[in-house]
């Protein structure tokens, strides 16, 4: 069985949608950021911090190379892994690309109270939502499907999910 790799912007649902989707297809599920935190011993706000962004990027590449040799398996994907072009490459041929969106209104709601995401410790972090989302805008639009998640419950958006993997699953 194929992987599904769950991808799109911080705040959209990727973990709980994934561990539900994980339950209900009887697979693994794998957040890789936690994978990636478990192997460097450290949370991911310290490696941006001690080694800086790109140096993140080359151990998210190789955490996802790893994953990907393995299948059955639900993979929530940090919401920065669709820049790296290799990245998604390695995702299309082992599994659906799945994109989860929200408005950024709904995103800031979600993520404000958290302090774990780098990109967003700043001033004022709904500007930069609105930026980083425009810029990644055509990174996201690799999927394979997306599912807009602003006012759906976790149950609903892994029923969409489900819908469009039985529908392209030979
Ligand atoms: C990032 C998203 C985070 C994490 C890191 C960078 C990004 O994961 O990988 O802080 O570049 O969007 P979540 O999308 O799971 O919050």
């Amino acid at each position: 069985m194929k992987n599904i790799y769950l991808v799109g912007f911080m705040g959209t649902g990727k973990s709980v949608v994934g561990q539900e989707l994980a339950r209900q297809r009887k697979n693994k599920f794998v957040d890789l950021d936690e994978l990636i935190e478990e192997k460097e011993g450290r949370p991911i706000k310290d490696i941006f911090a001690e080694e800086g962004e790109p140096c993140f990027r080359t151990i998210e590449t190789r955490a996802l190379k790893e994953t990907s040799t393995k299948s059955n398996m639900v993979v929530s994907c940090g919401g920065g892994i669709v820049l790296d072009e290799g990245n998604v490459a390695i995702m299309k041929e082992t599994g659906f690309v799945i994109c989860l969106t929200a408005t950024a209104d709904v995103i800031l709601e979600r993520t404000r109270l958290h302090t774990h995401r780098p990109l967003l410790n700043v001033p004022s972090p709904k500007g930069t939502i609105e930026s980083l989302m425009k810029v990644r805008a055509p990174f996201y639009a690799r999927a394979d499907f997306t599912v807009d998640t602003s006012r759906k419950s976790i149950k609903e958006t892994a029923e969409a999910v489900l819908a469009f993997i039985a529908k392209n699953s030979e």
